[in-house]
């Protein structure tokens, strides 16, 4: 995607081009499903503080090494850093996008499915039960999640192969705006559910008891894997912001818009989640049992449904298209190969962790570690482990290895933002 270097033509560019890959999944399929496992709304508070204490200064250095060396992280790092160690973290983020990436095509893949049965209008007069029990099917039949994974996949690895980030961007601009559209008039229609005041205490009124480390971590996963941060994928989005850009203000818009749809999707999600009497603690299932039955009350269900969930699958492959070209990038820089080959080797990769994933939900399934599936493990492991020391790592290189004079330029751009960063 990459070769020769361009750059972003506005800050309007590059902040929908970072949205696409920070706006995804995580928001709208990962952020309700964490947020009802650890209790709602005193997670969600923590979440916000995570956001903006920790994982904004973490995506300002990751954006100012790559604008700095014009690399992705593992190149900035031994451009930034001759002969030194530190390269190692560009290793350690590919291994964290393939490891995202894997069990990301297959909750992408439920999506496109729930897209097709959405067409075919199969939600039609099913109880919440059957919902739930196709769902519990779907997945327990093995094949099925994989065939889709495979589509999902096959049409992010098209995407890569022709490049089109350019296309993509000009799509982000539209489809951002639908997609927060979309979730107001979902968070309106929550009003006149059963539900509503229940599902809003759940997100709104934080019972500070709920806090624990365990809670904390996870909200800090969450923050992370939703921002993106902590493997890379925002040094390569540096590399392409234009020097008098301001870093701040497009990682401040970011996360701010991040944060908010995410809220927003709660909003659409939980109070449906009371009306139907849904165990909030569902996990990773929850928003997929919850959506279709939201859908059926409304008028106009049937067309919503299939918006919604085109524009799901919409915000997913923007993001998985930048974790996938994180890997590739990588194979081609580090081993010299073609686009051609690093992409086959990625997408073969993929596609047999991301089946291990979807095989070890299969209900009774001996593809257990720790206690996990192997989608789970993936799943908790990325945000709460590889995440954040990647991220450690990134900031411990920006404050103390990185040229400090380098370092405020970024921030400063040049100069050319230096009052607003100092008002
Ligand atoms: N932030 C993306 C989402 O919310 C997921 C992602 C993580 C994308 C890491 C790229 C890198 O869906």
């Amino acid at each position: 995607m990459h070769s020769p270097r361009g750059s972003f033509t506005s800050r309007f560019g590059a902040t929908v081009a970072v949205g696409g890959s920070v706006v995804g999944l995580g928001n709208i399929w990962r952020f309700p499903y964490v947020a009802g496992e650890n209790g709602g709304a005193a997670f969600i508070v923590v979440y916000i503080l995570m956001s903006f204490l920790v994982a904004v200064p973490i995506m300002l250095s990751e954006l100012s090494i790559g604008r700095e060396a014009r690399r992705s992280l593992h190149g900035a790092m031994a451009r930034l850093s001759p002969g030194r160690p530190w390269k190692f973290t560009g290793t350690l983020g590919v291994v964290t996008a393939l490891v995202i990436v894997s069990f990301y095509c297959v909750v992408a893949g439920w999506a496109l499915n729930f897209l097709g049965r959405s067409v075919v209008d199969d939600f039609a007069g099913r109880s919440i039960g059957e919902i739930t029990g196709g769902l519990r099917a779907f997945i327990d039949s093995g094949w099925k999640p994989v065939l889709w994974m495979s589509v999902f996949l096959g049409l992010t690895a098209g995407i890569v192969w022709f490049g089109v980030e350019k296309g993509i961007e000009r799509f982000n601009k539209i489809l951002m705006p639908l997609l927060v559209l979309m979730l107001v008039g979902l968070g309106v229609n929550s009003l006149f559910m059963e539900g509503f005041r229940e599902g809003m205490a759940f997100v709104l009124k934080p019972d500070f008891s709920k806090i624990d480390g365990a809670v904390v971590f996870q909200a800090l996963g969450q923050a992370f894997f939703s921002l993106s941060i902590g493997m890379g994928a925002m040094t390569v989005y540096g590399s392409y912001v234009k020097r008098d850009e301001s870093l701040p203000r497009i990682a401040g818009t970011v996360a701010i818009s991040d944060v908010c749809i995410a809220i927003l999707s709660g909003i659409a999600i939980f109070p449906a989640v009371f009306t139907f009497d849904i165990n909030p603690t569902s996990g990773p299932e929850l928003v997929f049992m919850t959506l279709p039955g939201i859908f059926q009350q409304m008028p106009g269900g049937y067309w919503v449904s299939i918006a919604f969930f085109s524009i799901l699958f919409m915000a997913a492959i923007t993001s998985s298209v930048s974790l996938m070209e994180a890997i590739v990038a990588w194979l081609m820089e580090e081993f010299r190969m073609s686009r051609r080959r690093a992409l086959a080797m990625a997408t073969g990769t993929v596609f047999a962790l991301g089946t291990l994933c979807a095989v070890s939900q299969v209900e009774g399934s001996r593809l257990r570690v720790l206690g996990m599936d192997i989608f789970d493990l993936f799943d908790k492991t990325s945000s709460t482990v590889l995440m954040p020391l990647g991220a450690l790592l990134i900031v411990v290189f920006a404050g103390w290895v990185m040229d400090g004079a380098m370092l405020r330029g970024q921030l400063t751009s040049m100069g050319h933002s230096s009052k607003r960063l100092n008002s």
